[in-house]
């Protein structure tokens, strides 16, 4: 026997968490086993916890859905009374002899990893960084330096504290950081008409004239945000630390990107070991501005919620040749598209000789493709367009493993999960009302 443990609200039980909801107050940790169908099975099982002077305080039961004449129990432990749960897990295995079986977790259609539902839920990544901002590596060229130390102290407070709805604190740069930035800015426009994609390159002068990019000048994260908002509805949200690959992909289903706010060390403008401010408006802000490549990025987002840790690394990886270090294909030739690409002096001009390997974009090839992160990229993948992207992660998306399909509202900003009859209804009346103003306009144009 093996038991799927999940956590609510406290502390790591177990490595493999699957959160079936978190609406519940207190430490609750739920368990499931499968008893055969015999007199007294479950009788055996619960004295366990009796014995054990555990409070059981949610059951469920049901038909197992693997193995016919087993049935599946569902209990809610209070964490409180819980001495040693690898102890009780251990008298189940031990005293129900045969009449338990394994759980895998594949196998466990309604028990799903959590996530978010409400653009709101997001706040709680701001307490689940996998490192605060910081704490900096010995390599880092900062490391020795307290005054940058502090400073990036600073930037990760303004974030740690923020929540949805509230304006990103603007920052007064200091002169030094201005003077980075400056650096980093001139070098990179000179590349752009060459090198950046079209749709980086039409909205870039937007940028210039209504978010204030310039060269002696760092963009505030407030302005930018309001600015993309208005464009395409994505919305940026200070990040104190790094994120896990599943929040950060969760922040994309809601059109929100967690963005840095610090600038990198001022000894070496042309390099940074982490994504930082540059990175974020010269890379990322100006496709954000643009519906498709919003809306590609947006169904990478959707197809994380909910899917198994195997797939989201897919997805992460799928992410970074696309977002981070995607090309493209535009008239004739080739130019690139990833934030990585378009904040790298040096690796913009590489990814565009000869020397790299180009491959097609396809979700099932590109979400297994090592690459190395310290180093310019073997391997790029070209997408036709964004649209054709979408599309693709669309149908990658149907094969993962989950128990439901799910929507983004964008009134108000939640997700859908469509498992019943009537959110299917709904869906066909909104439906049904695009299609009427569709052909509405199409007869009027006709
Ligand atoms: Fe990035």
């Amino acid at each position: 026997m093996d038991a799927v443990v999940s956590k609510r609200n406290g502390e790591n039980v177990q490595k493999s968490m699957y959160i079936e909801e978190q609406s519940k107050k207190g430490n609750v940790i739920s368990v499931i086993f499968s008893l055969k169908e015999e007199v007294g099975a479950l009788a055996k099982a619960l004295r366990l916890f009796e014995e054990k002077g555990v409070n059981l305080t949610h059951i469920e039961s049901r038909p197992s859905h693997l193995k016919s004449g087993e049935y599946e129990f569902f209990i809610d432990l209070d964490c409180k009374s819980i001495s040693s749960l690898e102890e009780i897990l251990h008298s189940l295995r031990q005293e129900i002899s045969g009449g338990v079986h394994e759980l895998s977790r594949d196998k466990i259609k309604d028990t799903v990893p959590w996530f978010p539902r409400t653009i709101q839920d997001l706040d709680r990544f701001a307490n689940q960084i996998l490192s605060y901002g910081s704490e900096l590596d010995a390599d880092h060229p900062g490391f020795t330096d307290p005054v940058y130390r502090a400073r990036r102290k600073e930037f990760a407070d303004i974030a740690y504290n923020y929540r949805h709805g509230d304006d990103i604190p603007k920052v007064e740069y200091t002169e030094e950081e201005k003077n980075t930035w400056s650096v980093v800015f001139q070098e990179l426009k000179s590349l752009y008409p060459t090198h950046a994609c079209h749709e980086h390159n039409s909205v870039f002068p937007l940028l210039e004239e209504y978010c204030g990019y310039k060269k002696h000048n760092i963009p505030q994260l407030q302005d930018v945000c309001k600015f993309l908002q208005s464009c395409t509805g994505f919305r940026l949200r200070p990040v104190a630390g790094l994120l896990s690959s599943r929040d950060f992909l969760a922040g994309l289903a809601f059109r929100v990107f967690h963005s840095t706010q610090y600038i990198r060390h001022g000894s070496r403008p042309m390099y940074t070991p982490e994504p930082d401010v540059c990175h974020e408006l010269l890379g990322h802000v100006p496709l954000f501005a643009n519906p498709s490549f919003a809306q590609f990025s947006q169904e990478i987002g959707l197809a994380s919620l909910g899917a198994p840790d195997e797939y989201i690394e897919k997805l992460a990886t799928v992410y970074w040749f696309t977002v981070e270090f995607g090309l493209c294909k535009q008239n004739n030739d080739i130019r690139a598209f990833g934030a990585g690409l378009l904040s790298s002096f040096g690796e913009l001009q590489y990814c565009l000789t000869e020397k790299p390997d180009l491959q097609p974009f396809d979700p099932e090839t590109t979400a297994n493709q090592k690459y190395p992160i310290t180093s310019f990229q073997p391997v790029y993948f070209v997408a036709e367009s964004f649209e054709d992207a979408k599309d693709k992660v669309r149908k990658y998306a149907v094969n993962i493993p989950r128990p439901f399909s799910l929507r983004y509202n964008a009134y108000t900003q939640s997700i859908e999960v469509l498992d019943s009859i009537k959110q299917l209804q709904d869906l066909v009346v909104n439906i049904s009302g695009e299609m009427g103003i569709l052909t509405h306009a199409l007869k009027k144009l006709e």
